[in-house]
């Protein structure tokens, strides 16, 4: 099997300036720009999609969105099409746990704004993961969100990367143990394997998410089933993201 290339993501979720994204941005192009052995994208607030575009064009870092709309037009305001992304990024992430559990997104909108993002072509980064009060049961809840973002595919797309982020673990400081982050990834990977086949799902990345940070990064990095990472708070802080881009482009 041809190793999977690894994939790390920084979310800056609703923070930074104007300013402040630019700032970061030709940081993170003078560290990363030419880093081998990891793709990077990273994923800032819609209004600075352009810049962050702009300042990133000709460099291998790549630019994504924190969520889509699944219509394509119309009279939604404050949404953002899939459409619309084409234009400026080239992944979304899809069902993050605060879309979900912040903003109430359902199974429906989740599997509609991924269809939406495969429609458009755009490559999406699907985000699961356990609530703590439903840590007794994660395989029934990651089969049911794999199961529910799905629902309608009938293969997998190909670009698509998977995002394991236990719920209790995202921006708490409470990560989940590399041991523990493996066994979950691996379990996704069997239930892709289960429905969409092996090869697709031997080639599938999926990234850990979860209080990620450039001292934690590489017991990740180093387990055979985690593909990279989703970096929430981390991603704000040039040196640390590059740190953890580099860890994991070693590994
Ligand atoms: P965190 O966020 O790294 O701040 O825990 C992760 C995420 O939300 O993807």
């Amino acid at each position: 099997m041809a190793r999977r290339l690894p994939v790390v993501g920084g979310n800056w979720k609703m923070h930074t300036t104007r300013t402040e994204a630019r700032v970061l941005v030709a940081a993170l192009r003078a560290e990363l720009g030419g880093l081998p052995g990891a793709q990077v994208v990273v994923f800032p607030p819609s209004p600075w999609l352009g810049d962050v575009a702009d300042a990133l064009a000709g460099s291998n870092i790549e630019v994504g969105a924190q969520d889509v709309h699944w219509e394509p037009k119309g009279a939604f305001t404050g949404a953002i099409s899939a459409p619309m992304l084409a234009g400026v990024a080239s992944w979304v992430i899809v069902g993050h746990s605060e879309r979900r559990h912040v903003f109430g997104e359902t199974a429906e909108e989740t599997n509609a704004k991924l269809r939406a993002v495969v429609a458009a072509g755009l490559r999406p980064v699907l985000a699961v993961g356990e609530r703590r009060e439903e840590s007794d049961r994660t395989a029934d809840v990651l089969r049911r969100q794999l199961d529910d973002g799905f629902r309608g595919f009938h293969g997998l797309p190909p670009e698509v990367v998977i995002a394991y982020e236990p719920v209790w673990a995202i921006g708490t400081g409470l990560a989940a143990s590399p041991e523990d982050a493996q066994a979950r990834c691996a379990l996704v990977r069997s239930m892709l394997a289960e429905r969409f086949g092996a090869p697709a799902a031997d080639g599938c990345r999926i990234q850990y998410g979860g209080s990620v940070n450039a001292a934690n990064i590489e017991g990740y990095a180093k387990q055979p089933d985690i593909d990279g990472a989703l970096v929430g708070g981390a991603s704000l802080d040039a040196a640390a993201f590059a740190a953890i881009c580099r860890a994991v482009a070693a590994a």
